[in-house]
């Protein structure tokens, strides 16, 4: 019995906001962000709320498909719209998917990797049919846009993949995650609650913050283990691995991952440009691509690589169906 990504989606707000406007408001330039990150624009949500991207993300992947057989609903989220109900509770309703449970997960930029991992895991134990793993983010809602050494890097969109219990084929190979505790703060997000009448206010921080250089010295090494991890519980070589796609958090760290596992950066789903970093929904806005793009077969090996917050890591190999 396997668990197998059988479709995927995507959404993006309408604004796309160039490195240019940037420069409009941060002391930066656009060969400067493109140098150091890869990233030439991303886009911004100005009207559309988390749940209308996720909402849509999903759409796009069920097409016609028969909303009483998704039995889970679960959404990776930094930046949910509601604290209750959930985001996963708010797709649930949206879409009409009576028979399904509902719930987010927070893993930050690993979280569509850790979604994945807990739908294998309830679907195999309850035989739950069909899954919707979502991703799901606003960053520009905490990021802070005077910040040069943030402001650059975020973006908002959403990604969804349907996944299915199937009978006769392995779909995910292997899996691998790990939490590593952040000692130093190097990659934060404060939230903010209400004042109450029996405590002293403290100091409020709402904004995503980071220690850029120790996170990027932190991705290097997670995405080299979680890559190493996958590959040698499916005992498969990276060689046999058709495609890769990495969370899009900066050029560099992919072209890392290649050098170091010697695969060509072709093998590499990279939408970084276009997109920023877009957190839990990086990975399946990339794999939506990837799938779009008549590039992949049936049996194909595909890896999904993420880091992030936490600090946290995952990998996740399958064969697509
Ligand atoms: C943020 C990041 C692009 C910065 O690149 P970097 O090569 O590490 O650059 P540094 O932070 O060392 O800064 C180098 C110089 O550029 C400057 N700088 C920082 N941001 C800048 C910007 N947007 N434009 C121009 N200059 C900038 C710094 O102030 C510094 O100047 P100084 O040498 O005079 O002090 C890079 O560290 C990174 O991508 N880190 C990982 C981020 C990540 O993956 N986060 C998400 C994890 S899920």
């Amino acid at each position: 019995m396997g668990v197998a990504i059988i479709r995927t989606g995507k959404a993006l707000p309408e604004l796309k906001v160039e490195n240019q406007r940037l420069t409009e408001m941060v002391e930066t330039d656009n060969q400067w962000i493109i140098d150091r990150t890869g990233i030439e624009a991303r886009h911004v949500a100005t009207k559309e709320t988390g749940l209308d991207l996720a909402v849509a993300a999903a759409k796009e992947a069920m097409q016609d498909m028969d909303k009483d057989s998704i039995g889970l609903v679960i959404v990776a989220t930094v930046t949910p719209d509601m604290l209750v109900p959930s985001m996963g509770a708010l797709v649930k309703r949206a879409l009409g998917l009576d028979n399904a449970i509902a719930y987010d997960i927070n893993a930050a930029c690993s979280g569509f990797i850790f979604g994945l991992w807990n739908a294998e895991a309830l679907m195999k134990t309850h035989g739950i049919r069909r899954a919707l793993v979502v991703g799901v983010e606003r960053l520009s809602r905490i990021t802070n846009w005077e910040d040069r050494g943030t402001c650059i890097l975020f973006g908002d969109g959403a990604g969804c993949a349907v996944v299915e219990l199937l009978d006769n084929k392995a779909g995910i190979l292997s899996s691998f995650l790990k939490n590593y505790d952040d000692v130093s703060d190097c990659l934060t997000c404060g939230m903010e609650y209400l004042k109450t009448p029996f405590a002293e206010d403290t100091e409020k921080d709402m904004y995503l913050r980071m220690s850029g250089t120790q996170v990027y010295r932190f991705a290097v090494g997670a995405i080299e283990e979680a890559m190493t991890a996958v590959l040698e519980k499916a005992g498969v070589k990276a060689d046999d691995v058709k495609y890769f796609v990495p969370h899009q958090a900066n050029m560099r760290i992919i072209l890392s991952a290649a050098q170091r596992f010697k695969q060509p950066i072709e093998k590499f789903q990279v939408n970084i440009q276009t997109t920023g970093n877009v957190s839990a929904a990086s990975i399946p806005m990339a794999l939506t691509d990837l799938m779009n793009s008549d590039k992949v077969h049936s049996g194909d090996k595909i890896m999904l690589v993420g880091f992030g917050g936490g600090l946290s890591a995952g990998a996740i190999l399958f064969e697509a169906v």
